[in-house]
């Protein structure tokens, strides 16, 4: 128990949800992947069946959806950890609060941001070019303005600029998997230094977060939200 009554230790808070969760059912199992409806139906799940083994060519497919996603100026700072290895998973666990999930999903995917990803303008924009979709003399200019403005960014700026393409392609991952009939959770509730160090994390890489994806055997907490109205403004605050 954490010192203060009120409170939980964050592994508590983050492993409680075991005995709040009553849901009985499996995840739903979608007949219609409209987009609409895999949105309103992905939940995060945190019970997976531990037997079940995707296959790697599944995994890439949901990542070749996630990397469609937008980014900064096209940049594409998304870098990916597949942890698969059992092994590799049990390490991971203390590190995660010991959420069962890291160790039961066939695999946890580690989302990571690269701070110094401008560096790869001129490949990026030179196949769009090559493409005929951008005048090489304006390519030249873009990437030399990318080059500029990005090379010049402090270390937050690009952190910041990952972190915010690192969720986008985070969610479209888990939408994706949810599509293709799998679940996911996302979490924050690791430590970080301890992640980066224990996996060898580049130095210019940001942890944005782990996201379990396998075959849920429970379907997670039913969707609750504060009132559309409470949350959104119109014209001006
Ligand atoms: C950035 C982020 C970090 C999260 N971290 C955790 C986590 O460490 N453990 C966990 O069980 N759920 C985690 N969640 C899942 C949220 O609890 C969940 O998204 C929220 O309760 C809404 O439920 P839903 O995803 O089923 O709609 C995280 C979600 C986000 C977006």
């Amino acid at each position: 128990m954490s010192k203060n009554k009120n409170t939980m230790s964050k592994e508590e808070y983050l492993n409680k949800v075991k005995e709040i969760d009553t849901t009985k059912e499996a995840p739903k199992q979608l007949e219609d992947t409209d987009f609409l409806t895999v949105a309103k139906e992905r939940r995060s799940v945190r019970q997976y069946d531990p037997e079940f083994k995707m296959d790697k060519s599944e995994i890439m497919e949901i990542l070749e959806t996630a990397i469609l996603a937008p980014s900064s100026s096209n940049l594409q700072p998304w870098r990916f950890l597949v942890i698969e290895d059992q092994k590799e998973k049990e390490r991971l666990l203390p590190i995660a609060n010991n959420q069962q999930q890291i160790v039961d999903a066939s695999v946890v995917i580690a989302v990571l941001g690269d701070r110094e990803a401008y560096k790869n303008a001129d490949r990026i924009y030179s196949a769009i070019a090559e493409k005929g979709r951008m005048p090489e003399d304006v390519k030249n200019m873009y990437v030399n303005s990318i080059l500029d403005g990005y090379g010049n960014f402090s270390k937050e700026r690009l952190a910041k600029i990952a972190h915010i393409d690192g969720g986008l392609v985070a969610m479209q991952l888990m939408l994706a998997a949810k599509a293709k009939g799998y679940d996911t959770v996302p979490m924050g509730g690791y430590d970080e230094a301890q992640f980066v160090k224990a996996f060898n994390v580049p130095e210019n890489y940001e942890a944005i977060m782990l996201i379990s994806l396998g075959k849920g055997s429970k379907a997670g907490f039913e969707k609750t939200r504060l009132p559309l109205d409470e949350v959104v403004n119109w014209d001006r605050y």
